[in-house]
């Protein structure tokens, strides 16, 4: 396979990339000739690949999605939601624990890997429950978890927040010996009881009882000196507030091993989008102050905030259209990641590609420990990458989105940046923006 005029990172003159048995087998420009000459005499055709004017990057890493299988195959299934990340030039994705029954065990965890095999659209590595039933109350088997088929090494109660100092504090010595990372999902219980909305002017006025940023950073700053203490791994699910940035900024200049991510939607929107009360707006945590915003992507593009994940949360009509207050939260994210990264970063200056391919890919690869991805576009490097058409818009509608659900916040958007293709240790997942199964 041949792709043809490409630039890497979005730098430099356009290169051709030959992938030969799944890897990069050579970059160069003009390959064709001598190449097609040692193809023809193999008697192979070459498949091309024109991507001209596009950008090549690693292929992207989310490690924060929920696919609902087992469950909620209503809202979405390990194949829809493969489909959907790799429509969003993903290659590999996390599937949280918080599927029904929860993946607190071998068996559920070896199954979503096995399915999301099966698929083949992207590597789905399921992430491990902390606690059992995610109650928070007694750990889950973490070790038997590790050692399954799926080699469980992300941890996380996601959807609540592992609360118990105690408990939070074996966690992390045991995902310690078992050379993991604890992603914990940061809201004080007790600061949230019936929250709606984040708490200042604006959920006030509407009567909506508040998401205090403190009960963020609370915890955030707790886990952090519990991490320093055990010199475990913790990893910040969906930071949303200006404090928390400060509490990692103090965190990581002392030497804690902590990362962090920022979901598209904590860059992009803000408590503004409370006025219309449409609960696609609801969200947890919520949806924060346009100085947070400002502060978020500044830490993303300085590094104190490590990547971008979408905490991807499909919800049936049913979870959805009704009144704010009985709404679930959580919004689609898969599809609309790199553009709302281009949108609200590479457009306004504060990220270039190379910066993109640092917290789509490489650095939440590293945060996992994935070996094969987020790897260097480079000769003998697993072809695992994506094309994207930077110049290109798009206009988002949730129907037309791969995921069975359609509770996206972007609704008729227009946005920056079109995924082309998508492709997998050389097999081409996505091709003309369109799934390849
Ligand atoms: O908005 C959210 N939705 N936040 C979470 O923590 C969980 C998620 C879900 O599972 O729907
Ligand atoms: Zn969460």
């Amino acid at each position: 396979m041949l792709i043809k005029g490409v630039r890497l990172y979005g730098e430099g003159d356009p290169v051709d990339i030959l992938v030969r048995d799944g890897v990069i087998a050579e970059i160069g420009p003009w390959l064709d000739a001598a190449s097609t000459q040692e193809l023809t005499r193999q008697e192979m055709t070459l498949e091309i690949i024109d991507a001209d004017g596009q950008i090549a990057l690693p292929g992207f890493v989310d490690l924060h999605t929920h696919l609902r299988e087992p469950g909620r195959e209503d809202t979405e299934t390990i194949a829809t939601g493969s489909a959907a990340a790799a429509l969003g030039g993903y290659t590999a994705v996390f599937a949280m624990a918080n599927t029904d029954p929860v993946a607190d065990n071998a068996v559920i965890v070896e199954h979503v890997w096995r399915r999301g095999r099966e698929v083949g659209l992207v590597d789905v590595h399921p992430v491990g429950a902390v606690t059992v039933g995610l109650k928070g109350e007694k750990l889950a088997e973490l070790g038997t978890m590790a050692r399954s088929q799926a080699g469980v090494r992300v941890f996380s109660d996601d959807g609540h927040c592992v609360s118990d100092p105690l408990i939070m504090r074996r966690a992390l010595e045991y995902t310690k010996a078992l050379d993991g990372v604890i992603a914990q999902h940061a809201e004080e219980p007790r600061l949230t009881v019936d929250a709606q909305a984040h708490e200042g002017e604006r959920a006030a006025r509407l009567g909506l009882a508040g998401w205090p940023a403190a009960a963020e950073e609370s915890i955030v700053a707790r886990d952090c000196l519990l991490a320093k203490q055990t010199g475990a791994r913790l990893h910040v699910c969906h930071v949303s507030t200006a404090g928390t940035v400060d509490v990692l900024r103090w965190a990581k200049e002392r030497g804690t091993k902590v990362s962090a991510e920022v979901t598209p939607h904590h860059l992009l929107l803000t408590d503004e989008r409370l006025a219309t009360y449409d609960p696609v707006n609801k969200v947890n945590p919520p949806l924060r102050t346009e100085s947070d915003v400002q502060v978020l992507r500044e830490a993303l593009a300085e590094g104190v905030v490590d990547c971008v994940a979408t905490d991807h949360a499909p919800h049936a009509p049913q979870d959805k259209d009704c009144e704010w207050s009985a709404a679930r939260p959580g919004m689609l994210g898969l599809q609309t990641a790199l553009s709302i990264v281009v949108e609200t970063l590479v457009r306004p200056g504060l990220l270039d590609w190379r910066g993109v391919a640092r917290v789509m890919s490489e650095k939440p690869a590293e945060i996992a420990g994935l070996p094969d991805q987020g790897r260097p576009l480079a000769v003998g490097e697993p072809a695992t990458l994506t094309l994207v058409d930077p110049h290109a818009t798009w206009t988002v509608r949730g129907s037309e989105l791969a995921s069975i659900a359609g509770n996206t916040p972007f609704e008729g958007m227009e946005l920056p940046g079109v995924v082309r293709t998508t492709m997998l240790r050389g097999r081409v997942t996505v091709s003309e923006g369109k799934v390849q199964s």
